[in-house]
């Protein structure tokens, strides 16, 4: 991972030095930086060592941090890790065009590494990506949302970068078609469980350890899986409160609603739903030769599901 800052930080360089701050703002903040070490961890657990996986893996990162730096300006956020949001302190125009960059010098970075099957995996990442956040823009403030609607979103915008990650492991290791395969199942459900923890750690969570605003989704009215269970569990006087909150994206009854999230259990089994995504990704490695890159790899499926940073 020191390999992969170093080439974070030489890739960064623009001859425009608003791009060399804020690039250096966010990146600089850190993050836990987990995507780049998919793609370390499924290369070195199919043995390959070569350079270009530490390309790939800020490949991930830059793409990882564009789209935050656009989520950011998307959901009016004024925290991420742990500082103030690149778009509070530059505004939106600066956020979404230095976003822009990193997603174009990801894409210069892919040619290089000269690779028609990363290009195709990653050019397929980013466009579905894009799709889950117009997904996501489209329910909002929508109580009524399916929960299959709801998955869909998070496949797309959050565990589908997972998936690449892990893919690009297998593809750049030359792996067999089947455990391509099995790698790619890891980072979806991995990606999956780990956006259900964001999920519900916006309810759950401390803003302090976190690095972001607890009570955001509430605040704009965003329909996940906690607020969805919780309602179905709820009496009709809680459920319109809820409903009401997701329809005006206020959180004056934050307080209110974040108690009834957790008597219903509805953390608790957006927790359980998470660790039942984990345990897919975990059995998705024994297509995997034993290592100590897969240890690490079923480390993670612990790590993302009991998480609370
Ligand atoms: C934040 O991702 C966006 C989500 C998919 C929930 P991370 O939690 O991986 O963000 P950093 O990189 O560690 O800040
Ligand atoms: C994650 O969604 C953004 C992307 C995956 C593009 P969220 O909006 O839930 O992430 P946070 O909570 O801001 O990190
Ligand atoms: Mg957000
Ligand atoms: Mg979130």
């Amino acid at each position: 991972m020191e390999q992969v800052d170093a080439v974070i930080r030489a890739r960064l360089v623009s001859e425009v030095a608003l791009i060399n701050q804020i690039s250096a703002y966010i990146i600089g903040a850190g993050g836990k930086r987990i995507r780049p070490r998919l793609v370390l961890l499924f290369a070195s657990a199919l043995g390959f060592h070569g350079p270009e996986r530490l390309e790939l893996a800020a490949i991930v990162e830059f793409i990882h941090t564009a789209t935050l730096l656009h989520d950011d300006v998307v959901d009016e956020s004024g925290l991420r890790r742990g500082r103030e949001t690149a778009n509070a302190l530059f505004g939106n125009a600066a956020s979404v065009l230095v976003g822009d960059f990193l997603y174009s010098r990801a894409f210069q970075m892919m040619v290089s590494v000269n690779h028609m099957r990363v290009l195709d995996v990653l050019a397929d990442a980013t466009n579905v990506i894009a799709e889950g956040e117009v997904l996501q823009l489209m329910n909002m403030h929508d109580p009524d949302l399916a929960v299959e609607s709801y998955l869909r979103v998070i496949r797309f915008k959050t565990a589908k970068l997972f998936e690449a990650s892990a893919r690009l492991g297998a593809v750049i290791a030359n792996a067999s078609g089947p455990v391509e395969e099995a790698c790619a199942d890891y980072g979806r459900s991995l990606g999956t469980a780990f956006q259900l923890v964001d999920d519900l750690l916006d309810y759950e969570g401390a803003t302090t350890q976190l690095g972001k605003n607890v009570g955001d989704d509430l605040r704009e009215g965003k329909p996940t899986l906690p607020l969805l269970i919780a309602m179905a569990r709820s009496s009709d006087a809680e459920r319109g409160l809820i409903r009401h909150a997701i329809e005006q994206g206020e959180v004056a009854r934050l307080a209110e609603i974040v108690e009834i999230v957790r008597r219903t259990g509805a953390l608790d089994a957006t927790r359980e739903a998470a660790r039942a995504e984990a345990d897919i990704a975990h059995q998705s490695l024994a297509a995997l030769p034993p290592s100590p890159s897969r240890d690490a790899l079923i480390e993670l499926c612990v790590r993302s599901v009991e998480r609370s940073s």
